[in-house]
């Protein structure tokens, strides 16, 4: 098939090589030259495992290419566009803009040939009704609109696309344009219905909803097991053991019980909020009210973060050397959009906080957009000198941190485990104050309970006197190291 693909974002970007690596003839666009010219080279320009390797085999086998300008020509004889292209929160509510799905119906329809056959699939996260519109359009110039919504993950994009757990398509209500549509998908994913993947065939309301209804759900099983974090810091319960208990209910499941300081990314956050502003917007607002609450808690986690770590140092988070493992949304990814990490990270700075950022992959998107705070990839070096380390992201490196080596380098040992991803009994052993979400910890054991987090300092700072170097405003050494001048990070900013 003869296969175009617009926005080559995260979603689009791997969809446009993968469908290449099925046997499609493939050209990507983007209206971002430079990413083009990276993608063109067989360069990646954002961090998913496993996507280089299938983007240099589809480049080598000559049947994926990029532009940021597509001629007439190019797009004259494609079968199937799809279009994949962000919606972001808009400027001015919770809605989606679509203004970049608009425009790719829109060179669509200027250069389709009257008489063709094209069908344009829909991937793109957008409010119930969208299709319908946009089929409106599209129909009276003989073009089919089918709704295909994506479910993958950022850090497993490629295994995502290429064996999804289903493959859904929203069809037009007119039968021939139903039929083409379907026609068309179906010969463009033959191989992985081949494969047995679940297909379900249904109309565009229930293919958007299917989507939307999915991050909700996921985001209301993390907001859930977080209310419960919440629940055990007031009564001295354990989140990590009532998320264990509750898992083996295989109603239930272990999978998106992992409470800690909520949920990011691109997608979860701004996909529940689009939904209540559609929901009311359908006068159906109360059958989604309680994504409210669940956006409510997600937030609370991160003041319950900044809470934890203005009562660790007894309330003078100005001045103090706070050392954050983690800016990226989530681990296996350089996403940083409504990250949880980089948002108490900035928080803290914005508070006069020193705060020092690590991470393996998201250095470069933090430095973009905060170029005000320090940054320090290798992980024991970004704890030198630290008063307070918090572990936001859960990065493998992290999690499997030498708590003996990383104690050597902090000036005071106390870790609020943003992820409870840490062992707190090695963490303790090496001379820690761990502090988890949601934990509670035998008593006599030395470990902190939440109840007395909650309710009491939880450690005593002892600040040593500042030298006289220091009152005279001169930074010592481990503040200097936390802070950057903000010129060298201009530079690098370009
Ligand atoms: C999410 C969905 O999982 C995908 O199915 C969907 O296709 C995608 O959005 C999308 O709409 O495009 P993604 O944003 O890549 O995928 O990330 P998730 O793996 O869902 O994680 C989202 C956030 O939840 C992360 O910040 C993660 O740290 C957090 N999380 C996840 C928790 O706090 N606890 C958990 O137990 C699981």
């Amino acid at each position: 098939m003869r296969i175009s693909v617009f926005g080559c974002g995260y979603l689009g970007a791997v969809h446009a090589a993968c469908m290449a690596s099925l046997g499609h003839d493939v050209l990507g666009i983007d209206v971002d030259r430079e990413k083009v010219a990276k993608l063109s080279r067989g360069v990646v320009p954002f961090f998913e495992p496993e996507f280089d390797k299938i983007l240099r085999s589809a480049m080598d086998s000559g049947r994926l290419r990029f532009t940021a300008a597509p001629s007439a020509t190019d797009l004259a004889d494609v079968e199937v566009h799809f279009v994949t292209v962000g919606t972001p929160q808009s400027a001015t509510g919770y809605a989606a803009d679509l203004s970049f799905v608009e425009a790719a119906v829109d060179t669509v329809l200027a250069t389709v040939a009257p008489g063709t056959r094209t069908v344009v699939v829909g991937k793109s996260t957008v409010p119930v009704g969208t299709a319908e519109d946009l089929a409106r359009r599209l129909e009276p110039r003989g073009v089919t609109l089918v709704w295909n919504p994506e479910f993958l993950r950022e850090g497993f994009a490629v295994t995502d696309t290429l064996r999804p757990n289903r493959i859904v398509y929203g069809l037009s209500a007119n039968e021939e344009h139903a039929r083409r549509g379907q026609a068309a998908l179906d010969a463009v994913y033959a191989q992985l219905i081949a494969a047995g993947i679940p297909r379900i065939v249904t109309n565009y309301p229930t293919a958007e909803l299917v989507k939307v209804a999915a991050n909700a759900f996921l985001a209301t099983k993390i907001s859930f097991i977080n209310g419960m974090a919440e629940l055990c810091e007031a009564t001295g319960g354990d989140v990590v053991d009532l998320a264990e208990a509750l898992g083996h209910d295989d109603r239930i499941g272990h999978r998106f019980l992992r409470a800690g300081v909520g949920f990011g990314g691109g997608c979860l956050p701004k996909d529940i909020r689009a939904f209540v502003a559609r929901a009311e917007e359908l006068g159906a607002a109360d059958a989604v009210s309680f994504l409210r609450q669940v956006d409510a808690i997600n937030q609370r986690r991160r003041d319950r973060v900044i809470e934890l770590a203005e009562r660790s140092l007894k309330g003078s988070i100005a001045g103090a050397r706070i050392t954050v493992l983690g800016a990226a949304f989530k681990p296996n990814s350089d996403d940083v959009r409504d990250s949880p990490a980089l948002d108490v990270a900035r928080r803290l700075h914005d508070r006069g906080a020193l705060v020092r950022v690590c991470d393996p992959k998201a250095l470069d998107a933090v430095h973009r957009l905060h170029p005000g705070l320090a940054t320090e990839r290798d992980p024991l070096r970004a704890l030198e000198g630290a008063e307070l380390t918090l572990l936001l992201t859960e990065w493998t490196e992290f999690a499997e941190l030498d708590p003996v080596a990383a104690a050597d380098r902090v000036s005071r040992p106390v870790i609020i485990d943003g992820r409870n991803a840490l062992d707190p009994g090695r963490w303790r052993a090496a001379g820690w104050t761990y502090i988890g979400l949601g934990r509670w910890f035998p008593a006599g054991s030395a470990l902190q309970s939440p109840r007395q987090a909650y309710r009491e300092p939880v450690v005593t700072v002892q600040r040593r006197k500042p030298r006289r170097r220091e009152r005279n405003s001169v930074p010592s050494r481990a503040d200097r190291a936390f802070t950057r001048p903000v010129t060298a990070l201009g530079d690098r900013v370009g």
